[in-house]
């Protein structure tokens, strides 16, 4: 039986909180050594392709300011706070008024879902696309219009135009796409925002940026603004900066937007932990550059493996990569975890695909293994 992916977290949080801990390679009489033996180890045989993390970081640099910072853990990261702030504005060229910092972007959605939804107000998103924002509008009491994806895996934007109302007044779009690790072309983007009621906010969702840099399709709202009051840009050190168990992410928006936005996100949001592991990753441009780099070649593999097995994934534009099995992916899934592999969850209505985040090349060796002894045939006889 599958469980749901927040309850399945759930049951495995003891060991994944710890495990950020112990993957460190300590040096010395650091705390967190003394410490190890009581804990429950990450290392429990699993491979992890299930979450689109950086399977590779954080940087050795991160890890030495991870390592020289857990001594502050006893102040809170109020002086801090601000010179992430200013930091983030700074790669960015823009004012830190700009700025809110999030407990992962997630946090950033759940503000973003109580500023701009609630009761009579409705969010438009596509689907499959990450359920977050989703998640939190309800609890806002907001409806929620889906629209599937078109053909190509893109937002359909004349689909989202046709259904958005004045009660519309927040629209997400997730670029490139999770689950399916696809772009919306830049410029059907900008034709969309033109064309929203002045009453619509748009959240851009720029989680896999670092992975989309190659293409011609994609630009960054961050790096080519619009004039434009109602978007909202959120971006993640949990993907190319391998801090997803730090939980920090942030929005980059006018500053109207940023106070608006900030008046419901948690004092004290961000810890004093990763505000030096955000700055020392920003940093290390040379490092990203090897994640980025490292990506483009995991991914070219995968595409590689995929097709010597006669099955054509979705071109990928971020660090997963989501594919047809024409087998119910539900069962898929459960192969893959008998056999220590957890990829993605199953994602409606695309109830035949899988996503599977690209890890290291050992463990991309094993999924093969893996897929190679699925009991039944692993691609469409008729297509
Ligand atoms: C598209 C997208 N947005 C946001 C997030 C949330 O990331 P975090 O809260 O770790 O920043 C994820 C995580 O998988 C994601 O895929």
């Amino acid at each position: 039986m599958l469980t749901s992916r927040r309850g399945f977290l759930r049951s495995l949080g003891a060991s994944t909180a710890a495990g950020v801990a112990v993957r460190w390679p300590l040096t010395g009489a650091s705390p967190a050594v003394t410490l190890e033996p009581s804990r429950p180890k990450l290392d429990d045989g699993f491979i992890r392709l299930n979450s689109n993390e950086n399977a590779y970081g954080p940087s050795t640099k991160v890890v030495e300011i991870l390592s020289s910072s857990i001594g502050s853990a006893n102040r809170y990261p109020r002086m801090e706070y601000n010179g992430l702030v200013e930091r983030i504005a700074d790669v960015h060229k823009v004012k830190p008024e700009q700025v809110l910092l999030g407990c992962g972007s997630t946090e950033i959605l759940r503000v973003a879902a109580f500023a701009f939804l609630g009761s009579g107000k409705q969010l438009i998103q596509a689907s499959p696309t990450f359920g977050a924002l989703e998640h939190y509008a309800r609890t806002a009491a907001s409806e929620v219009i889906s629209v599937r994806l078109t053909p190509t895996f893109a937002h359909d934007l004349a689909g989202m135009l046709a259904l958005s109302s004045a009660s519309t007044t927040l629209v997400y779009i997730c670029n490139p796409n999770n689950p399916t690790a696809s772009l919306t072309p830049r410029k059907d983007l900008e034709n969309l925002i033109s064309k929203l009621p002045a009453s619509t906010f748009v959240v851009i969702d720029e989680a896999y940026h670092h992975y989309a840099g190659q293409s011609g399709m994609y630009a960054s709202f961050i790096d080519r603004p619009l004039d434009e009051e109602r978007v909202i840009v959120t971006r993640t050190f949990s993907k190319v900066y391998g801090l997803a168990g730090l939980r920090l992410g942030y929005a980059v928006a006018s500053p109207k937007i940023i106070q608006q936005m900030q008046k419901f996100v948690t004092e004290d949001n961000i810890n004093a932990i990763v505000t030096r592991a955000a700055a020392a990753a920003l940093d290390d441009v040379e490092a990203v550059n090897d994640f980025i780099r490292r990506n483009t070649d995991d991914r070219q593999e995968f595409f590689n493996q995929a097709m010597a097995r006669a099955s054509k994934p979705i071109d990928s534009h971020a660090n997963f990569v989501m594919m047809n099995t024409f087998h119910p992916a539900e069962e898929v899934i459960q192969h893959f975890r008998k056999n220590k592999i957890l990829i993605g969850r199953p994602f409606p209505p695309m109830d035949s695909y899988i996503r599977v985040s690209l890890g290291r090349p050992e463990e991309m060796r094993t999924f093969w293994q893996t897929w190679d002894i699925l009991p039944y045939p692993k691609h469409s006889m008729h297509h």
